[in-house]
């Protein structure tokens, strides 16, 4: 595969289509205009204006006072009489009887508003292209992450439509208090699937909708606006959809308390004397509204949940759990071609699930992910290093670039052989986003230092693929990295661990590689500290058994010696891409010269591990391994500064900067160094 080639196909790998400003933009045309159609759409419809005489065919909702003196004021004479005993709801079915002051009141409402002013329309559609073209903005820019996919700005505006449409319905056919309509249910799906930083946004739009259908009252539109905030604050971790319902309960209590505070500020008086004796009938009970629309809300974002899981193209927990089979066609592929990369996805999905179960993502999603993220490789093992068991590189046939460029394959490969299965898109994702657009440095290096006869430049050994754009795949790119230079930590201590997070985490952070994440400084905190507790884990240290102490010092916290020389993970951090190891015609590079500024730091070859014969170990009796602390356990003492000459597996990288270090062999600072 040429050159030309492989980057078009790295760059279209990507299939989902992002929001534009102009698509934005007709976005934002088109769902303005079906708002206002929602809002108006009784005035359209000649047969539902109230008659005296008649059974009202729709309910009528007259605006508070303030509104009715602006609205009407060129009916003046009317309000001043009628605001006082005639109620501003008239249900569906209301009879009139000509010449009473509520009939007059009716008569003043529908003749200011029929036939419909083309200004009052232009209005209400201004406003809510507005609307629209800030949400969408906000969506594109602000926000990272899916919500600036195509089909999830589209799912956010129908979700709003649908809204807006059932509560015109409930306001049309029912006399309930307006303050039962839904609206809470926008903010709860949408922070839902699309996260936290888009709750305020969408509960600001949806209570501007909400309160155009009751002639924009500005107490119902306060009450829709808190309610909405405040279901998105309590709702919990997404991993069932049942938290909807309770952020609904909580929320239907804050909009009790809203409509409490809202009838104070603009009535005066609570009211809930006359609510409770005028009004008989619970169904008109502003309170009880209140409480339901909270309950109503939940239950109605659980119903939607599965038809806008679909339309954000989310893969469902039931697939995610028959991915996880692993009878899989492609994982079998992967355990029988590359067993060692298989145990590096195996060993990552552990890391990388704990993490993101700590900040409330999709754990499940990203241990899957983390299954298939390399399978590309098993088409072609032997050219990554964890495969080559120190047997014949081919790498050492091929020029720097050819090299690279069959590393750079193996994202392709896997996204093919994705596609090929139908392997949900999230997943997919993983696979062609999780080595980003980083550099392969040591084959740019050793270019470098072949002398560069092609005048070549670092584009030509950069990814040419996508950067993540979900917390999950941004914390499964970190985990790649992380999971392989683990590996070559000499002393797996705590401290040692902090340090090789931290300094991977940064380095991803400099590349700009987990811009589009939407991850905070927090959640990377979290995930950082959460990664560093299951390393310490993963690679406790156990008392030796007395055999083992009397030979030739194998222990628990030796260098790992068998096959190659460790030289680990990562294409952007490491080298589990790079082919490297199973020659020692190579150098071996300090895995986290590849994480941040990214100089290789050409080292001594490994020295081969003594092999000198081991006295047969006793196997009877099998000495229990003793759990509980000795005295005197005969662990050495942990090393916590850095060796004055580091050895290949020892954590010296330097510390990583967002510019790059190309000159090659320049040495590290110590760690140290960076602390101040
Ligand atoms: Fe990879
Ligand atoms: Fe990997």
């Amino acid at each position: 595969m040429d050159d030309r080639t492989l980057r078009i196909l790295m760059r279209n790998l990507r299939t989902r289509a992002y929001t534009s400003v102009f698509s934005g933009t007709v976005l934002a045309l088109v769902f303005a205009a079906l708002w206002v159609c929602t809002q108006s759409v009784e005035l359209w419809v000649p047969s539902s204006e109230v008659k005296d005489g008649v059974e009202a065919p729709v309910t009528v909702r007259l605006p508070g006072n303030y509104f009715r003196i602006t609205m009407l004021r060129n009916e003046v004479h009317y309000l001043a009489t009628a605001s006082s005993t005639c109620p501003n709801v008239f249900p569906r079915g209301t009879k009139f009887s000509a010449g009473t002051e509520c009939s007059k009141v009716l008569h003043a409402f529908e003749a200011a508003r029929r036939p419909i002013r083309p200004t009052r329309l232009l209005g209400s559609f201004a406003l809510f292209l507005v609307v629209g073209l800030l949400l969408s903005a906000y969506m594109r820019r602000a926000v990272m992450g899916r919500a600036r996919w195509f089909r999830c700005q589209v799912a956010v505006f129908v979700i709003l439509t649908v809204m807006a449409m059932g509560s015109k319905v409930i306001l049309l056919f029912t006399g309930l208090p307006a303050q039962i309509l839904p609206v809470a249910m926008v903010p709860l799906l949408a922070t839902y699937f699309l996260g936290r930083r888009l709750s305020f946004c969408v509960a600001f739009a949806a209570a501007i909708v909400a309160s155009s259908l009751v002639n924009f009252d500005v107490g119902l539109f306060l009450i829709y606006l808190m309610t909405g905030v405040a279901s998105v604050v309590v709702l919990g971790s997404r991993r069932r959809t049942r938290v909807l319902v309770k952020a609904g309960a909580m929320a239907a209590w804050v909009a009790v308390v809203s409509t409490l505070v809202i009838t104070l500020v603009f009535s005066g008086t609570l009211d809930i004397y006359d609510d409770m004796t005028e009004h008989v009938d619970p169904r008109y009970s502003i309170w009880l509204a209140a409480l339901f629309s909270g309950i109503g809300s939940g239950l109605a974002a659980m119903l939607f949940a599965p038809i806008i899981g679909l339309m954000v193209d989310e893969v469902s927990r039931g697939r995610l759990l028959d991915l996880q089979d692993l009878d899989h066609p492609l994982l079998t592929r992967l355990r029988e071609n590359a067993p060692s990369t298989w145990e590096h996805s195996r060993a990552m999905a552990n890391l990388a699930e704990a993490a993101t179960h700590a900040i409330g993502g999709n754990a499940l999603l990203i241990r899957v992910g983390a299954y298939y993220h390399d399978v590309g490789k098993s088409l072609r093992p032997e050219y990554f290093i964890e495969n080559q068991g120190g047997g014949e590189n081919p790498h050492d046939k091929l020029s720097p670039h050819d090299s690279a460029r069959a590393i750079f394959q193996h994202v392709v490969e896997g996204t093919n052989m994705l596609r090929d299965e139908v392997v949900p898109e999230d997943v997919i994702e993983f696979a062609y986003s999780h080595h980003g657009t980083g550099l392969l440095e040591f084959f740019w290096h050793k270019n470098l230092a072949d002398g560069n006869s092609q005048n070549l430049t670092e584009d030509d050994f950069s990814y040419h693929g996508h950067r993540p754009t979900t917390r999950e795949t941004g914390i499964l790119m970190v985990v790649d990295a992380i999971e392989a230079a683990a590996r070559t930590v000499d002393h797996p201590e705590k401290s040692a661990f902090e340090s090789l997070v931290q300094r991977i985490v940064f380095s991803k952070l400099a590349q700009g590689q987990l811009d589009e994440t939407s991850l905070t400084v927090a959640d990377l905190r979290i995930v950082s500290n959460n990664i560093v507790d299951t390393l310490v884990g993963m690679y406790h240290a156990r008392i030796k058994y007395p055999w083992q102490t009397e030979s030739t010092g194998l222990t628990a916290n030796s260098t790992p010696q068998e096959g190659s020389p460790v030289v680990v993970d990562g294409v952007d951090t490491g080298m589990q891409d790079t082919g490297t190891g199973g020659s020692s015609q190579h150098p071996v590079i300090d895995p986290l010269s590849q994480t941040g500024n990214g100089t290789p730091v050409p080292t001594e070859p490994t020295p081969e591990p003594v092999r000198e014969p081991s006295p047969e170990p006793v196997r009877e009796p099998t000495p229990e391994p003793v759990r509980e602390p000795t005295p005197e356990p005969p662990i050495p003492e942990p090393v916590r500064e850095p060796s004055p000459e580091p050895s290949q597996t020892t954590f010296t990288g330097p510390a990583p900067t967002a510019q790059r270090n190309t000159e090659p062999g320049v040495p590290s600072p110590k760690p140290d160094e960076k602390k101040n």
